[in-house]
């Protein structure tokens, strides 16, 4: 029997996560905490919402009073972290709320598992989610290894590495069992139409330009996002305490060459003309201080925990463009009211 606290479970990767734990484990208890932003639905989890093992709590991370009474009437367990800000962009123009969630609120999380399992850290598990961005960015060759030194540029990756040396701290400092992994680029059903993949999918249904920043050449390594959870559940259960693990889904792709793969397909979906999507893709300033490419040796984990990415790309990105066709609702209503402020403050009208 565990009792465990998931972070951030209303976003992305956190409703995949949540899904699998509530759905693969009916005897482990899943409290879900999040401050539901701009990014956070409790659409997402409408399929569990009803489920026994399951609980929701709005709230923010940052809140240490809250953390500590939360750990005192559930006395979880373990911690899945996985609450953040997340976009690069909105680090850009803002970036104290990422201080303020990545870094403080991460520290809150720490302060609060470290004080209630205090002389009682046995079967303890704190798993903080972490990105590949800490690592900074590649050259044309190599790979991110675990050994590879951080070097964050933005500020989102510069709050996500401080939170990982945080962590770290409480590890070495006050023996707190934990585990980090770092992942590359997700994509998937429920991802947020400000990351690239769902923006471009959104823009092609409703004809609109597909910005691709500077010149189309930087390099991402994409995971499908249930990959991913698997990947956690692995780690969670069977990883070694204090370890760090790489994810990723050795699948690197230009962004031009993936917009031009993703409009090849949405023009057969869609019942288009060969060729229609591809025109709406428009170059547009870059990102300030761009990072080139990224690019996860997984290594680690397959060989220590076996684990592999099991779907190739244009298989997964097929199901993710079905996803968003076949969701159409989901997508008008996260998409309306703020979401058109932040698009025409990023691109224009
Ligand atoms: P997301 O932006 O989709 O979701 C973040 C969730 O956290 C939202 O539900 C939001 O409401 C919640 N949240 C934000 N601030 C909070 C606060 N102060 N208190 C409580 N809840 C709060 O993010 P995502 O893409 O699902 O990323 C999840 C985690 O995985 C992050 O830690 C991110 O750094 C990491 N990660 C993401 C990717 C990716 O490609 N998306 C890759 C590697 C790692
Ligand atoms: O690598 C893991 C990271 O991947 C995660 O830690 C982040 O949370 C997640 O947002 C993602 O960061 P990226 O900046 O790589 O993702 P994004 O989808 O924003 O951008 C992917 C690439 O596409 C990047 O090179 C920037 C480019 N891009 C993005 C947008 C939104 C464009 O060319 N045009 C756009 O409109």
């Amino acid at each position: 029997m565990q009792t465990i606290l998931i972070t951030g479970g209303a976003g992305f990767i956190g409703s995949h996560l949540t899904r699998l734990f509530v759905t693969k484990y009916p005897n482990y208890k899943i409290v879900n905490l999040d401050k539901l932003t701009y990014a956070g639905n409790l659409e997402n989890l409408k399929d569990i919402e009803n489920s026994p093992n399951y609980t929701f709590v709005k709230g923010d991370i940052a809140d240490l009073d809250l953390l500590t009474s939360l750990f005192n009437q559930y006395n979880f367990t373990g911690v899945l972290h996985c609450a953040a800000e997340s976009h690069v962009d909105r680090s850009i123009t803002d970036p104290l709320a990422f201080v303020k969630t990545n870094v403080v609120g991460t520290v809150c999380l720490l302060q609060a598992a470290k004080e209630h399992w205090k002389g009682n850290m046995e079967d303890k598990i704190f798993y903080h989610i972490s990105t590949d961005e800490v690592y900074g960015s590649l050259g044309e060759e190599g790979f991110f290894y675990e050994t590879t030194s951080y070097d964050p540029r933005s500020p989102y990756s510069a709050s996500k590495a401080s939170s990982d040396h945080f962590v770290r701290a409480y590890y070495h400092t006050y023996k707190l069992p934990v585990k980090i992994s770092n992942c590359s680029n997700n994509y998937g059903p429920y991802h947020f139409p400000e990351k690239l993949i769902p923006l471009c999918i959104h823009n092609i249904i409703n004809n609109k330009p597909l910005p691709i920043y500077g010149k189309g050449e930087n390099v991402r390594d994409w995971l499908f996002v249930e990959d991913h959870a698997r990947a956690i559940d692995i780690i969670f259960h069977n990883g070694k305490i204090g370890d760090t693990y790489n994810i990723g889904g050795h699948n690197e792709w230009t962004n031009i060459d993936l917009i031009r793969e993703l409009c090849k397909q949405m023009d057969v979906k869609l019942g288009r003309p060969e060729g229609t999507s591809a025109q709406l893709i428009t170059f547009v300033k870059d990102r300030a201080g761009h990072d080139l490419r990224y690019a996860i040796d997984a290594t680690k984990l397959k060989n220590d925990l076996g684990w592999m990415p099991s779907l190739q790309f244009e298989e997964g990105l097929s199901r993710t463009i079905d996803w968003y066709l076949n969701n159409t609702e989901w997508l008008n209503r996260v998409t309306s009211g703020q979401y058109q402020d932040y698009y025409s403050g990023m691109y224009g009208k």
